[in-house]
């Protein structure tokens, strides 16, 4: 039975791990919460080592991306330091360990989808200790990161949540219609990292380690992803156009998300689900 160490157990990616734990029977699963396992911490090392995990999956992450332009040290150390201790528990337990990362990281303009060796030009302080947490960890030779977007889940601070809940007392709402990414269904990431790790054990060998960009197909702005929440909601709801400029928030924003996922369709032979079949499988399980 292989042995799977889950840090960040908390946050919204690491608890669809737990509510997804009976899917993987073949699996013993450790869940440490920010409690048990402070990845900022250089005693995290020997505690992950002495679980002896096959596999590192780590959900923690600093993700506060605008609260981070006031508070680099915390980002730092979390996103960059915490990564350096996932590397050295992961070299020293022989685990493969598996990392997310963020469309954030890529912040260029291109025409096309983003491609996991397209440049690299992140630009808030979240994006960029991202950034260096890739790096940190693509010099463990046995990694997987996953870089993925606009992450959402039946429970946990997402923009489906922040829209539902806005719904309940309003009934217009100005939404940003210039940045453009897909939405991310954490059952759906699970899953895909649940594939990754069944086509490590099946074929051992390096040649799958490396990063992939994830995320659910299709492609949209926020107005738009907000207008489908409504409309599956079945709440009238007035949506006006806003720019990211007139938002203004603290960190900068990517206009371009919309990632390329050929690289992990194609290695791992798998299908991703549409956002809107995601958010559709997410409301419903909200029911
Ligand atoms: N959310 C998105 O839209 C999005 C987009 C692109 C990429 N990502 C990436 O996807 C991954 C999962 O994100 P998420 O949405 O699940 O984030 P989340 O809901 O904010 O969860 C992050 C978890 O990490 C925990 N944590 C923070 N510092 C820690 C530490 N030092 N040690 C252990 N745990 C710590 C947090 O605990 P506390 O609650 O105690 O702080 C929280 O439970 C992250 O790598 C994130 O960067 C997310």
């Amino acid at each position: 039975m292989k042995r799977i160490l889950v840090t960040g157990a908390n946050g919204q990616l690491g608890k669809t791990f737990r509510a997804m734990e009976s899917t993987y029977p073949g699996v013993k699963f450790t869940f440490a919460g920010r409690d048990e396992i402070d990845i900022a911490q250089p005693d995290s090392v020997q505690m992950m080592i002495a679980l002896k995990p096959d596999f590192i999956i780590n959900c923690a992450a600093y993700t506060q991306v605008d609260k981070a332009e006031t508070d680099k040290k915390s980002a730092k150390l979390i996103n960059e330091t915490g990564a350096r201790h996932l590397v050295e528990a992961a070299a020293s337990a022989d685990s493969v360990l598996i990392h997310y990362s963020s469309d954030y990281v890529y912040h260029i303009k291109k025409k096309g989808p983003l491609k996991e060796s397209d440049p690299k030009k992140p630009q808030g302080i979240y994006a960029k200790t991202k950034w260096r947490g890739d790096k940190i960890v693509a010099t463990y030779k046995k990694h997987i990161i996953l870089r993925t977007s606009w992450v959402f889940a039946e429970e946990g601070a997402n923009f489906v949540n922040t829209m539902i809940k806005l719904g309940e007392n309003r009934d217009s709402l100005n939404i940003v219609d210039d940045q453009w990414g897909a939405p991310t269904f954490t059952r759906d990431l699970v899953a895909a990292t649940m594939t990754i790790i069944d086509t490590l054990m099946l074929h051992p060998g390096k040649r799958y380690y490396g990063t992939y960009n994830y995320s659910n197909e299709g492609l949209v702005s926020w107005y738009d992803f907000a207008t489908a929440i409504f409309d599956l909601k079945g709440k009238k709801m007035h949506l006006g156009k806003t720019s990211t400029a007139a938002y203004n928030a603290p960190a900068p924003r990517p206009h371009w998300s919309h990632m390329s996922k050929n690289k992990f369709k194609k290695t791992f032979k798998a299908e991703i689900p549409h956002w809107y079949d995601a958010l559709r499988r997410c409301l419903k399980a909200q029911e």
